[in-house]
């Protein structure tokens, strides 16, 4: 592979990524400011290097947004807004307990990530 690809990489910190969550960011979720609070919080709280936000046009839910999807759980988030990211990155992405009542669906993707619970319909 080219020595640019693997300079992208290290900047987009793939070797220590231990959880990536796609944000919604249509205008119909509107989650620009969602997503720009999830970065400034996940920076605050010292999560830079395992925390990787990417900011998507639409996850197929499109309604109840802001949506947000947490990999390799694969734990859906809905009606998220800047002031409940404080809450998704320290109960979720810091400590790993999922916020229950913000959550719409769960389908983790790789075994041994299933979570405790079922959640309730934000
Ligand atoms: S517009 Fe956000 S999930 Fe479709």
């Amino acid at each position: 592979m080219s020595e640019k690809l693997h300079e992208r990489a290290r900047k987009a910190r793939l070797d220590t990524m231990q959880r990536h969550v796609l944000v919604c960011t249509d205008d119909d979720c509107g989650g620009s400011g969602v997503a720009k609070a999830l970065r400034k919080a996940i920076t605050a709280h010292g999560l830079r290097s395992t925390v990787s936000i990417a900011k998507v046009d639409c996850l197929d839910i499109c309604t109840k947004g802001t949506i947000a999807v947490v990999y390799p759980e694969g734990t859906w988030y809905a009606g998220l807004k800047p002031s409940r990211v404080e809450r998704l990155v320290t109960e979720h992405l810091r400590d790993g307990r999922v916020v229950t009542d913000l959550v719409f669906h769960r389908n983790p993707l790789a075994p041994g990530c299933r979570p405790p619970e079922h959640p309730t319909e934000p």
